[in-house]
């Protein structure tokens, strides 16, 4: 069994051959890396293999997903929860095999994004620079106590539920949204409409699927909701935010703070080094100018266990493939 793994990088070599030397499948696997991502250019490099293994910026559309069906691909492996990049209809009118990794530490990310707002709010990141400089002033690096204040977690899933405890850990008030409500967060906040979480919230993180319903949850009118000053957060997925009214809620000082681990036009510049590169993306280099941002390149899930987690549970997913048995973590049509 040959699989083409894309967007592969010294770390996914690593832990998928960890992974297959542990549990070896019947017949023996063969992980073949490709640095580059996946998309219809970048199909034909899956030439005699049954499978590709893909992450978050590889873009299975149509075109792409025809290209791997003609030359014979009949498994997408996701190494990550989100399947946003996947055309779903088309991969399954093609008969193709589709599983994710449902969860893979979900304390990975709630631990990052706490790590995000103690970052932005008590200026570690500045701190760290200044002290190295002999500058021991503390001018600039004033913050918010968090106890007690109120905390809007968007999508109380497996992400949002082990934020809530940490939140709820520090002494804050946890407010929760969601279609869905998990007993779980029952003991650790109130749940509340979206549009009172935002007016509420002194922090609001973002832990919800990017579907066509909550494409840009977080526009002009939700930014206007919000406390000002506030902090959003979003470790989720890029597009749940439209960058350009957050970019204007930031100029009019209305937003506090803005923490992102994800961006909605990412694809061309996370998982890559830019550095010394030229950055075309305009949007993006206006975030940057701002003191109040802070932006990470979707490293949420970067943990040793998550990356643990994830080869594991892709070669569970492949072995199911091979085995033709009923395979848990398959994505059928939503
Ligand atoms: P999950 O499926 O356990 O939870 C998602 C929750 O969001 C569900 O309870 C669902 O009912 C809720 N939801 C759906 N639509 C909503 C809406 N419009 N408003 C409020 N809630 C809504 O998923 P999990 O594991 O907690 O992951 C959440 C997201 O985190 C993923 O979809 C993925 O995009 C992102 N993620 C980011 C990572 C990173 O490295 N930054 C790593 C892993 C996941």
């Amino acid at each position: 069994m040959k699989v083409a793994v894309f967007s592969a990088r010294s770390y996914d070599r690593r832990f998928l051959d960890e992974a297959n030397r542990a549990t070896p499948t019947t017949p023996s696997t063969e992980w073949v890396y490709f640095d580059v991502a996946l998309d219809a250019d970048t199909a034909a490099l899956a030439q005699g293999c049954q499978a590709v293994c893909v992450f978050v910026n590889d873009r299975l559309d149509a075109a792409a997903l025809h290209a791997l069906a003609r030359l014979g691909v009949g498994a997408i492996l996701l190494r990550c929860a989100g399947f946003n990049n996947v055309d779903l209809t088309v991969a399954l009118e093609l008969g193709m095999f589709v599983a994710r990794v449902p969860s893979y530490s979900p304390e990975a990310v709630a631990e990052h994004t706490l790590a995000m707002v103690m970052t932005l709010n008590r200026q570690t990141h500045r701190a760290f620079n200044r002290v190295r400089d002999g500058n021991f002033m503390l001018e600039g690096l004033l913050g918010r106590t968090l106890h007690g204040k109120t905390v809007g977690i968007v999508g109380t899933g497996k992400i949002g539920l082990a934020a809530a405890r940490i939140f709820h850990g520090m002494g804050c008030t946890v407010l929760g949204c969601d279609p869905y409500p998990s007993p779980l967060f029952e003991p650790l906040g109130d749940m509340a409409p979206l549009e009172e979480l935002l007016a509420r919230s002194d922090i609001v993180t973002l832990h919800c699927p990017l579907t066509e319903a909550s494409r840009h949850m977080i526009d002009a009118g939700a930014l206007a909701r919000m406390k000002p000053g506030a902090m959003l957060v979003n470790t989720s997925r890029g597009a749940l935010v439209d960058t350009t009214a957050v970019i204007k809620a930031l100029k009019s000082r209305h937003l506090g703070h803005l923490a992102i681990d994800v961006y909605e036009q990412e694809g061309p510049l996370f998982f890559q080094d830019r550095s010394g590169q030229i950055i075309d993306d305009d949007v993006f280099q206006r975030l940057m100018t701002f003191p109040n941002v802070l932006v990470t390149g979707h490293q949420g899930f970067f943990t040793v266990e998550a990356l643990q987690e994830i080869s594991a549970a892709t070669l569970g997913n492949l072995r199911h493939f091979i085995e033709r048995t009923p395979c848990p973590n398959r994505v059928d049509a939503h």
